[in-house]
């Protein structure tokens, strides 16, 4: 046989590591190839094909140069050198039967391989593996999402979409992340890629478009206060989500901005777009109205640098899927589901009070949970804590599934930390430019008036007459606070709830 490499390459070490190093690479090959033709690309196969598989095939290529310099070393030494292969007879049955089996046996190898690395490949696509994986690391984000009305929709379909720029994008990245887990080298909570979102014309849109948005939706938000009683009260508001169509009606609404016809743009001080100095709209007809904050105004030269973002689905929906709740409308919801019996004294309060403190583990938190609210009923109404043990038992399990619903101190995640720009009542949201605050040069106020976005339809409390009326009702807000929420922004107070 004519040997093409020189001969220290021929020993069993250096062929082991090279027979790896190709079996690897002829893998690569076949995962990109099978890329190339899928209809629905997989982002996260580039783990196996850009980290997993080149990480063996480097091992083999290690193997490989091992055995070259284990062989000089030998030849130096005067040893003999060179592979002694066993000399092959096919004539002989017994070489016969072994060279069908070893053959056999290595197609089949091949093949099993091919298989496994086609599975995996599916796998990385899958909600499973973006949601579990990783547990702890993406444990808060797969478990908003399983409770978000984007349940079925993939975790792909938001982040990555199709087409190839994104692709590559989200392969390069998504190495790193493996990266990042398996040396820990993450941060806590994970940063939200607001600036590396795909646009959401390439994502949302194509489930919502913009013109299907036409009609109302009414809310009815039943609320219970942090009274002895719990007096219960409801807010009826009808959301005027139209605004996208025109051949609909009047465009008016709130998904007016959306309207492809209008332009809003803005400028945000902070990454997190909370900060809006200055808001510009242009109608269909080329008329722009720029409105500056007057508690926020930046100077001219550096609004020339800065950069304008038009606005878009995610500017109000930033939280579409991983929501996390605050304490107190978490605590209203499975009270007015009867949950949690709103006849138990202080009972709002409390289970405020247990979600918001700070707890360093999930477990930690559980258990603290069931021993403040216990202790709070045993001390305070020793009475209800022995005749109602089975109402307060079922507070400590209602309580503790919001916390581990919305709450991941492992991660350093709950709601203070990822604002929802959707309302106006935990978070700045619509009243980042909706604040009365925000004038034109000719004196035009962006609207904070209730009614604006909502009619208040009906406002009802407990032991009190109903307030209804079609074209809306004046706010009354539960606890008397004077005109200061006319004045300062809902979340100045509730985003401490
Ligand atoms: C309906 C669209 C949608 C789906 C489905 C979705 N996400 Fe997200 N995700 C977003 C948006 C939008 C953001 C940015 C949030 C923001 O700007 O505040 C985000 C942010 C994140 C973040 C950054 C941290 C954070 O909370 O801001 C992670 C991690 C994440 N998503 C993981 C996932 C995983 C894992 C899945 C599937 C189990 C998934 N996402 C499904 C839209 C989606
Ligand atoms: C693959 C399709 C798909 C994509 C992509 C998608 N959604 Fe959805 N979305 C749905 C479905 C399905 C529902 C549930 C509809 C229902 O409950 O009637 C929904 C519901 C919603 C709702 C109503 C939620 C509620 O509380 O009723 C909003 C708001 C929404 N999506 C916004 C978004 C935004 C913003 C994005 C982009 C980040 C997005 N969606 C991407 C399919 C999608
Ligand atoms: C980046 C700034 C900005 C944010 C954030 C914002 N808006 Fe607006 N909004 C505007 C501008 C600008 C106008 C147009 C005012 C004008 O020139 O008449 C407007 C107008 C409106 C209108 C009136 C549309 C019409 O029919 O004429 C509604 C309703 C509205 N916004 C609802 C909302 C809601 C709800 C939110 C929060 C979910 C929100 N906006 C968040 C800037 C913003
Ligand atoms: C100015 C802020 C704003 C923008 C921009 C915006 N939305 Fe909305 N959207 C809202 C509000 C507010 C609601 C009502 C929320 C509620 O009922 O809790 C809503 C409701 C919805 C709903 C639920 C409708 C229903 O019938 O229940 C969907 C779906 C939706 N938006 C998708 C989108 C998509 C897709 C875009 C981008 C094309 C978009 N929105 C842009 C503020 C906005
Ligand atoms: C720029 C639009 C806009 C204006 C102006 C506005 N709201 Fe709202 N409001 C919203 C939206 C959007 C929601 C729904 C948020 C959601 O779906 O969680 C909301 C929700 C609410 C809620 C229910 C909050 C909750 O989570 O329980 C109350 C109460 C409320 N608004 C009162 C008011 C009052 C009082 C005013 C006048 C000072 C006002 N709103 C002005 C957009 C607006
Ligand atoms: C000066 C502080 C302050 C401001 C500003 C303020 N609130 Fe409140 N709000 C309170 C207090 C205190 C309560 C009573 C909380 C309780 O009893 O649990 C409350 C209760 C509420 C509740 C019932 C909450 C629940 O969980 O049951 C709603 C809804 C509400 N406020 C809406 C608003 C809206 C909308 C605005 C802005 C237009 C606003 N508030 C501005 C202090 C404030």
């Amino acid at each position: 046989m004519k040997k093409v490499f020189p001969s220290s390459f021929y020993n069993l070490v250096t062929l082991i590591g090279t027979a790896i190093a190709s079996i690897s690479f002829g893998l690569i090959l076949f995962l990109v190839l099978l890329e190339s033709v899928s209809a629905s690309p997989k982002p996260y196969m580039g783990i196996i094909a850009f980290v997993i598989l080149p990480a063996i095939m480097i091992a083999g290529l290690i193997v490989l140069v091992l055995g070259i310099m284990r062989e000089h070393r030998r030849e130096r030494a005067g040893k003999p050198h060179g592979l002694h292969l066993p000399k092959v007879d096919l004539n002989n049955p017994k070489h016969r039967r072994a060279a069908v089996l070893f053959g056999g046996g290595t197609i089949l190898l091949l093949l099993l391989s091919a298989f496994g690395s086609f599975k995996a490949y599916e796998a990385t696509d899958s909600d499973t593996f973006c949601g579990e994986t990783c547990h702890t690391v993406m444990e808060p984000e797969f478990t908003a999402y399983q409770f978000s009305p984007h349940a079925r929709v993939g975790c792909v379909q938001c982040h990555i979409g199709s087409g190839a720029d994104w692709f590559v994008r989200s392969k390069i990245s998504g190495s790193y992340q493996v990266y990042a887990v398996l040396f820990d080298k993450y941060p806590r909570p994970i940063p939200t890629p607001i600036e590396n979102l795909r646009p959401a014309q390439e994502t949302c849109e194509q489930c919502h478009w913009p013109k299907h948005f036409f009609n109302e939706k009414l809310h009815t938000n039943k609320y219970f206060l942090s009274d002895e009683g719990n007096t219960k009260w409801e807010l009826d508001l009808l959301m005027k989500i139209g605004g996208g169509n025109v051949e609909a009606g009047p465009t008016s609404g709130i998904h007016w901005h959306m309207n492809i016809a209008h332009e809003v743009k803005y400028i945000a001080v902070d990454t997190r777009r909370q900060v809006i100095p200055w808001v510009s709209s242009r109608t269909p007809d080329g008329v722009e109205t720029i409105y500056r904050s007057t508690e926020n105004d930046i100077p001219e030269d550096s609004l020339k640098k800065s950069f304008t973002r038009r606005m878009d689905c995610l500017d109000c929906h930033n939280r579409p899927s991983h929501i996390y709740n605050p304490p107190a409308p978490s605590v209203n919801h499975v009270m007015a589901l009867g949950w949690i019996d709103p006849t138990l004294p202080d009972v709002k309060s409390v289970s405020v009070q247990a979600l918001n403190t700070d707890y360093s583990t999930k477990q930690g938190g559980l258990d603290s949970i069931r021993l403040f609210i216990k202790d709070y009923y045993e001390s305070t109404y020793p009475d209800v804590a022995s005749s109602r043990p089975i109402a307060i038992d079922s507070v400590v399990t209602n309580v503790q599934r919001i916390y581990s619903r919305n709450f991941f101190p492992e991660m350093k995640v709950s709601w203070k930390k990822f604002p929802d720009n959707i309302g106006h009542m935990y978070y700045p949201g619509c009243f980042r430019c909706h604040d009365g605050k925000h004038v034109s040069d000719d004196g035009k106020v962006l609207s904070r008036d209730c009614n604006t976005c909502h009619t208040i339809l009906a406002q009802h409390f407990e032991n009190d007459s109903l307030r209804i009326s079609l074209g809306g009702v004046a706010y009354q807000h539960p606890v008397d606070i004077g005109d200061s929420w006319k004045e300062m922004n809902c979340s100045d107070c509730h985003n401490s709830q």
